[in-house]
């Protein structure tokens, strides 16, 4: 989604906002902006493309034009194309009032129509252009209540930054449904719509609520709940360090995460395995809670959403409990059936897809337990579920998705198996078994990242191809659908995963000669069947790329990589690994722009 930057202080302002929107970019890149304040008035550049093309038309910009506070933008078009006017910041009428916008205002043709009778003239296609006007139509001298009031008209998502230029060194911030946090510095102040925009600075912020409305100058912030009231915010300290947001010396953050996941895992179960048990007091599960589980429903997109297809499959097989997985924008619109005696539980790396948000509060109003497994502490699902599982993936910059998910992964089937042996399922024994199952996880990780230069082989062949798919039953069908979007995502290539049994019921008709065909076999229960299901698709002509524990594969498809030899139900964190460098190889090869691949953005803050 757009990422948005603010600064009131006495540094150069210009560098620290472009450094604030490269940051930021993740959350789109399609056009770029800023307006810097001095005592003159409101400068605003603003291009259309990647940074680098806003950074090449402000090259005139320096100290000299005595600048003391500016706001960027970062857009991920969702109303009007990318373009130099629909681009961030949008100005008023007379020029005096900037807005950079994040989210979505629903009702903006009809504000555009008020504004317009009232003889606003409006030259973009956006919703965010009505915002600077209106606020105008309010402003009486007093940038903060014109904010307050232009928010009453406004509906559907925002999170705002607002500059005047009659009131030099101030910055007006407020969220409605979209991400925004203050940077607090020493005589400066910092706002963005994520934290690594910001850390290089300072790690103390305060993380604005829905409602409340930041008011932003050198020497201090004071924060407004929705009645204009000043709020007392507890400071919240940054646990992650600069370095992190660095490539490290990796050519790609993707590849830097990929190489980042044992580590990572790692601290997914840092103190979660003691004394032979699972220790997960954040659920606040005991006994007679879990026994008395009708349902879970775990609701998420994306990548999130292929990690609850591992969470359903372990929870169901381990804890005995019926789970449904829904795809978050669909639940809130099917009226899901959910009793007081369900769990809901929202997966989002984020903690901010408005999707994933919104399916948990539906969950919530419909009485159901709401809980969280996020991996951004103090993210908005972490804070308004009831409890929150974090997974502690670290500080995840590219755009597809890759630590995030297996530490996913990791977390639910650590609730899987608490679930299971709270409610007397498991013996101490067996317990104390996935215990030490677990603890390998890292290690059998770290072993297939080291098949990567027998993955980059099979990259050369598969890069050449505009269709592929894949295959596989049970868990593994559940790491194809991640390991085909991986594919999609960033080397455009065009791949489709299906249950292994199911190809022959139609999608067979698209098996032609040398298609590639990525087969996945680590259930040893199914592993026949897999075969079978190979050979169907090589007698048609497809070129088999196996991916298997078992080495008997071989035999049955035209090129296999032997997995780590880790037990069948821990084998999606692991299986995936290779999948992942897979995609990565082959989109370097197609020359695709690995870490940000055209039209996504990492987090979608808008329905
Ligand atoms: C976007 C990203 C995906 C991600 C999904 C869910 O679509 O491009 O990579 O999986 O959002 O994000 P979340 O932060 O909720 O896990």
């Amino acid at each position: 989604m757009c990422g948005i930057v603010g600064y009131v202080g006495s540094r150069p302002v210009l560098p620290v906002l472009l450094d604030g929107l490269r940051r930021l970019e993740y959350r789109g890149y399609d056009s770029a902006g800023v307006a810097l304040q001095n005592s003159d008035g409101v400068l605003i550049r603003k291009a259309c493309g990647r940074l680098s093309v806003l950074e090449a038309r402000v090259t005139d910009i320096t100290e000299a034009g005595g600048f003391t506070a500016g706001m960027g933008h970062t857009r991920w078009a969702t109303h009007g194309r990318p373009s130099d006017e629909n681009s961030h910041p949008h100005c008023c009428l007379s020029g005096t009032i900037a807005v950079v916008h994040n989210g979505i205002i629903e009702n903006y043709q009809r504000l555009r129509h008020k504004m317009e009778q009232a003889g606003h003239h409006l030259v973009s296609e956006t919703d965010t252009e009505v915002i600077p006007h209106l606020i105008e139509e309010y402003y009486q001298g007093d940038l903060v209540a014109a904010t307050r009031a232009a928010m009453t008209e406004l509906e559907g998502s925002f999170a705002l930054l607002v500059m005047s230029s009659d009131e030099p060194g101030l910055l007006v911030a407020v969220r409605k449904d979209s991400p925004l946090v203050i940077g607090l510095g020493e005589g400066e102040n910092f706002v963005a719509s994520d934290i690594p925009a910001v850390m290089e600075y300072t790690k103390r912020t305060f993380i604005l609520d829905d409602g409340e409305l930041a008011v932003v100058r050198s020497d201090g912030v004071e924060i407004q709940d929705g009645t204009g009231a000043p709020k007392v915010k507890p400071v919240f300290d940054v646990p992650w360090d600069v370095q992190a947001a660095e490539k490290g010396g990796y050519p790609h953050f993707m590849l830097k995460e990929i190489y980042e996941q044992p580590k990572a895992m790692e601290e997914t179960l840092r103190g979660r395995l003691i004394d032979g048990g699972i220790f997960l007091p954040e659920f606040g599960l005991d006994a007679e809670t879990a026994q008395g589980i009708e349902r879970i429903h775990l609701v998420a997109c994306g990548t999130s959403h292929h990690a609850c297809l591992v969470g359903k499959y372990l929870i169901e097989r381990l804890a005995r409990l019926p789970v449904e997985v829904d795809v978050a924008s669909e639940f809130r619109y099917r009226e899901p059936l959910v009793t007081a005696n369900d769990l809901v539980i929202a997966v989002s790396q984020s903690g901010e897809t408005a999707d994933t948000l919104a399916a948990l509060r539906e969950g919530r109003r419909r009485g159901a337990r709401g809980i969280a497994v996020c991996n951004v502490v103090g993210s908005t699902i972490a804070r308004e579920a009831e409890a929150a599982l974090y997974t502690r993936a670290g500080l995840e910059l590219a755009v597809a998705s890759t630590k995030a998910y297996v530490t996913q992964v990791v977390a639910l089937t650590l609730l899987a198996v608490e679930l299971a042996s709270l409610r007397g399922l498991l013996g101490a024994q067996e317990l104390g078994q996935w215990v030490s199952q677990l603890q390998k996880l890292p290690q059998w990780s770290r072993e297939a990242l080291a098949l990567a230069p027998e993955i980059e082989t099979m990259a050369q062949e598969l890069a050449r191809w505009e269709h592929a798919f894949f295959i596989g039953r049970g868990l593994d069908y559940a790491v194809a659908l991640e390991g085909q979007l991986k594919l999609k995502e960033i080397s455009y290539i065009h791949a489709e995963a299906y249950a292994a049994g199911e190809l022959k019921h139609g999608t067979l008709a698209l098996i032609v000669d040398d298609i590639p065909v990525v087969a996945l076999a680590t259930q040893s229960h199914v592993f026949g069947k897999t075969i079978s299901n190979i050979t169907e698709v090589r007698a048609r002509g497809g070129k088999v790329f196996g991916f298997s524990k078992d080495k008997a594969m071989a035999q049955y498809v035209d090129r296999m990589l032997v997995l780590p030899d880790c037990p069948d139900l821990l084998a999606p964190a692991v299986a995936v690994i290779p999948l992942q460098l897979l995609s990565y190889y082959t989109a370097l090869i197609r020359e695709c722009d690995v870490d940000k691949p055209r039209n996504l953005a990492k987090s979608v803050t808008v329905e």
